[in-house]
């Protein structure tokens, strides 16, 4: 890494418009080596998704959204003039649609991919209404709809840091699972907006990171951005969060999702539901943060929520120098869970906390949203 820079002075995602690349840090190598790479074509987008070089939900929908962008923007035009707007739309429609279901595939729980791509398709299918325009002002209307995508993440995530920080008082204790920081979204976060919020206000937090079986998000992400930032973080492996709860040291727990229901079920990094239920047990208030676009009105519950299930090498031998399991071995490794909405003290949007009953609180949560027409959140 360059000297003085830190790993939040690194990009989650950026665009490269005229190298035709979306450059992500991969974060399969962190945090021994800072490594940048482009992604060009619709497989290494793909590949880079599913293989968690870039993830987190919000990350994940940039990524989507710049992806369709660029792949779409690549498709030649011979005759661009608005005479022939509908034949040439349609060779552009072609492509997107394609890509868009490829794009979309690569992971299935995190609403955020497939809620930024239908964010892009709106937008793509109003130009094909408007015959005035030119195929080149069509991919120009992508790329700036792919741009506010990213830009919003940041005022969401400061958004939710703000309501976040109204939880917690200088000096507590917060507990966190997987990777919600930086690495995951544009800037500070989900889990950890309050968190970085808290560090510039001077708290004092003391922050706990489960590590995050198997692929180590919180041990490997978490606690290397929080630690970079200068906070006071400890790591701890995944089965010791009952042991450090019922010492008293934990005042909230904070953890990121990757899709909510209306009924405010939550699914989240495997093991949160765990958290979730240790903390109830020693009444610990658990907050789920969440930006409006990962919330799915159109699920009633999490069981409606599809469970990515993940390869067993991941579970067998995955960090390991050597295999830690016996050949042949059956595994369960699914890549989430879901906390069921009674677990959950409140979830923390853009819009504000929603607190139970969540069929009530969310859909006020988007009465509300509607009626800023975004105008707070929309840059
Ligand atoms: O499999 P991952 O690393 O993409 O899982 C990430 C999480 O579960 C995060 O908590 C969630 O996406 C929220 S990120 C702000």
């Amino acid at each position: 890494m360059n000297s003085g820079k830190t790993i939040l002075d690194f990009e989650t995602v950026a665009l490269f418009d005229e190298e035709n690349a979306i450059r992500i840090i991969d974060q399969t190598k962190l945090p021994g080596t800072t490594e940048l790479i482009d992604l060009k074509t619709a497989e290494e987008i793909w590949d880079a998704i599913y293989l968690l070089k870039v993830r987190g939900a919000p990350a994940i929908g940039v990524t989507a959204a710049f992806g369709i962008y660029l792949l779409t923007k690549q498709v030649e035009i011979a005759d661009d003039t608005p005479e022939k707007h509908a034949e040439n739309f349609e060779t552009l429609k072609a492509v997107f649609e394609k890509q868009k279901d490829y794009l979309d595939s690569s992971r299935p729980t995190a609403v955020n991919l497939s809620w930024a791509l239908r964010r892009m398709e709106k937008v793509f299918l109003a130009c094909g209404e408007d015959e005035s325009l030119t195929m080149a002002q069509v991919k120009e209307r992508l790329r700036e709809e792919a741009v506010r995508i990213r830009e919003e993440d940041v005022a969401v995530c400061r958004s939710i840091g703000e309501y976040g920080l109204t939880l917690l008082k200088p000096g507590d204790g917060v507990l966190t699972h997987c990777n919600a920081g930086q690495l995951a979204t544009i800037k500070y976060g989900t889990a950890t907006a309050p968190i970085y919020l808290a560090q510039e206000k001077g708290y004092g937090l003391r922050v706990f990171c489960d590590e995050t079986r198997p692929l180590l998000q919180g041990a490997r992400l978490t606690a290397y951005e929080l630690h970079a930032a200068g906070v006071d973080v400890t790591l701890l492996c995944d089965n010791m969060s009952a042991s450090l709860m019922k010492t008293g040291r934990v005042q909230a727990v904070f953890v990121g999702c990757d899709r909510v229901a209306a009924n405010g079920d939550a699914a989240n990094k495997i093991g949160t539901s765990v958290v979730a239920t240790i903390a109830a047990r020693y009444h610990v208030p658990f907050y789920v943060c969440a930006p409006t676009s990962t919330i799915d009105m159109s699920l009633a519950s999490g069981d409606e929520i599809v469970i990515e299930q993940r390869k067993p090498e991941e579970v067998t031998e995955m960090w390991y120098k050597e295999r830690m399991a016996p050949e042949g071995i059956s595994v369960y490794n699914p890549a989430f869970d879901v906390t069921d909405h009674d677990l959950i003290t409140g979830i923390i949007t853009e819009y504000g906390i929603a607190r139970a009953p969540y069929t009530e609180s969310l859909r006020e949560i988007f009465r509300r949203k509607e009626a800023e027409s975004g105008s707070r959140i929309r840059i």
